[in-house]
């Protein structure tokens, strides 16, 4: 399996969803256009789409084989470029530069940054609602990103992270911040590919696991990246963590130690689905992938 060709196909698969969905008359009428814009700029703006992409290859790995998946998968990213946007707020990291473009409150101003970002988590479940799927899975997956995304989870996890800026915290708090600022939407991108599969239990709890140890990975690595990576590379602006004064597992542990931390983490969600076959290389790869990434 070959992580730097499927990678592009399953990106182009969820770009070509977004444009479509932008273009969607449903979207733009009857809309301001400054809103609208907005929306697309932040949403078409690249990204890794990893969050889709984990949704596809989990379903996969399940034995899942419609293209129902892929509405549920990109409703994923807009939830998530929502979380960047006001992530980038002033009120929140103060940030001029994302997805290698300037933020989106630089170009539509703080009002419209805003209301894109609730606009594109409002209309997140509105396609997720229009997926051709059982409803009852449907409401399962709603209720895993309720769960993923609000208090119990990234709106809970960014709300710590504001508030301990500039304070010495306890490491179970900067797990908690990790595990829920970004680890919660990742977990469950994972899980809900699986419950779009109908995946049995056991198949959900393995890939819970590894979501879960995926999650908090990827922002240690986030972190790392914010002290090691260039404004190219990252296509958003590096060293503002320490500048904020933010807990990061650098400030913390140390950059090593953040490293092993992170590896060990990979190792355990590889762990937790060793026992899958062939289907899961794909998820095998992204583990991987998270922890040597340079973006
Ligand atoms: C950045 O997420 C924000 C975090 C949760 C650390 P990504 O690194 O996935 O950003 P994009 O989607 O590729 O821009
Ligand atoms: C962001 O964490 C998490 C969410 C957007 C929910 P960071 O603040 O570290 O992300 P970057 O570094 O700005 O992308
Ligand atoms: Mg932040
Ligand atoms: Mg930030
Ligand atoms: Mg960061």
């Amino acid at each position: 399996m070959d992580l730097k060709s499927y990678l592009p196909k399953k990106q182009e698969v969820i770009d070509r969803f977004l444009k479509n969905y932008l273009a969607a008359k449903k979207v733009n009428s009857n809309c301001p256009k400054k809103l609208y814009k907005a929306m697309g700029y932040s949403l078409m703006a690249g990204g890794k789409r990893l969050r889709p992409i984990l949704a596809i290859a989990s379903y996969e790995t399940a034995g899942g084989k419609s293209k129902n998946i892929i509405p549920i998968a990109a409703s994923l990213e807009l939830i998530h470029t929502y979380s960047l946007i006001h992530d980038d707020l002033p009120a929140m990291d103060n940030d001029d530069f994302r997805r290698n473009k300037p933020t989106s409150h630089m170009v539509f101003g703080e009002a419209v940054a805003i209301l894109a970002g609730d606009a594109l988590l409002t209309e997140a479940f509105g396609i997720i609602a229009n997926t051709p799927a059982k409803p009852e899975i449907l409401i399962k997956i709603i209720n895993e990103l309720t769960h993923a995304c609000g208090t119990r989870g990234m709106v809970g996890g960014q709300t710590a992270d504001i508030i301990f800026e500039d304070r010495k915290i306890k490491e179970k708090d900067l797990f908690y911040i990790h595990t829920h600022k970004t680890g919660a939407l990742i977990r469950a991108s994972v899980l809900i590919g699986a419950i779009m599969a109908e995946a049995p239990p056991d198949t959900l709890s393995a890939l819970s696991k590894y979501g879960e140890k995926i999650g908090l990975a990827f922002q240690i690595i986030d972190d790392v990246l914010d002290i090691i990576g260039t404004k190219e590379e990252l296509g958003k602006s590096p060293g503002a963590d320490i500048i904020k004064g933010k807990n990061t597992y650098p400030s913390i542990y140390g950059l090593e130690e953040s490293k092993i931390k992170a590896e060990n983490l990979i190792n355990a969600s590889l762990k937790a689905i060793e026992d899958f076959d062939l289907k899961a290389e794909p998820l095998r790869e992204i583990a991987k992938y998270i922890l040597n990434r340079r973006n």
